[in-house]
């Protein structure tokens, strides 16, 4: 054998090792694409902006440098503002009143593990995004946490996102089921995380 001809046959050999070892992803993604339909996806995608267009979602997922409150969303009183890592500023931290549970009785704070705003690096800010642009954040790991989507299906699940159907006392929960939003969610991933059409963004009343 010629030294070309070496060549040739450790390239093709090599190539062959990638491919075979390329082979199981491979195998997984055309299993899952079987499953995937855009229009069911996209349906339950809208299935659950209700639930994140929710006072009890947006007074943290706002425009601005402070948290909300109440059904109103009006800014949050006491100085409080996002801060440099959406703890707060200095002498008000958000764990300075909140706790990871709801504190008994009216106008107290409620609470939930890691109760704190999305950093400013990173802001995740849903207001003012239509229901196709929430979709493509959700699927966009600059701007959702460095999350894969099916990280977006276990961040639903966590205590955080769960809080807003037992948010303490004078606050309305959330009226879709916790049920059927986070099947929804799983679907919405199942059926390969397509996003609805364009529809005109929402805001906040100031
Ligand atoms: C007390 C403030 C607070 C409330 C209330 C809140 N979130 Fe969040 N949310 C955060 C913070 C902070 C992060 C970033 C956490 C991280 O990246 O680990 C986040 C991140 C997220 C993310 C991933 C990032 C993104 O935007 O794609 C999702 C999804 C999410 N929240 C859903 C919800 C839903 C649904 C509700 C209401 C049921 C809710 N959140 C209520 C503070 C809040
Ligand atoms: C000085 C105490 C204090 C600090 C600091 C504070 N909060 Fe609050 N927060 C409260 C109280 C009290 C309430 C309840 C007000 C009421 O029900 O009238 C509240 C309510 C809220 C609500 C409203 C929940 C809802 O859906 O109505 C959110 C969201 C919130 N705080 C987020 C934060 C975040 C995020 C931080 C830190 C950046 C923070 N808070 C810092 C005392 C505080």
């Amino acid at each position: 054998m010629n030294r070309r001809r070496r060549i040739f046959l450790a390239v093709v050999i090599a190539a062959a090792f990638v491919c075979a070892s390329l082979s199981l992803p491979t195998a997984r993604v055309a299993a899952q694409q079987t499953q995937r339909d855009d229009a069911a996806a996209a349906a339950a995608f809208e299935a659950i902006v209700p639930v994140l267009r929710h006072p009890r979602c947006m007074n943290c997922h706002s425009v601005g440098d402070f948290p909300r409150q109440g059904d109103d969303s009006h800014r949050h009183t006491m100085q409080v503002h996002r801060g440099p890592d959406g703890h707060g500023i200095n002498a008000v931290k958000c764990s300075t009143c909140h706790q990871d549970h709801n504190l008994a009785g009216l106008h107290t704070p409620p609470g939930a593990p890691d109760w704190e705003l999305p950093s400013p690096a990173m802001p995740m800010i849903w207001e003012g995004l239509s229901d196709r642009q929430l979709c493509e954040l959700f699927k966009d790991p600059t701007r959702n946490g460095h999350r894969r989507v099916e990280q977006i299906v276990e961040h639903m699940n966590t205590p955080l996102v769960l809080w807003g159907w037992a948010p303490g006392e004078g606050r309305t929960p959330i009226p879709t089921s916790q049920g059927k939003f986070l099947m929804n969610v799983q679907e919405w991933v199942a059926k390969g995380a397509a996003c609805p059409v364009a529809t005109s963004a929402r805001t906040l009343p100031r």
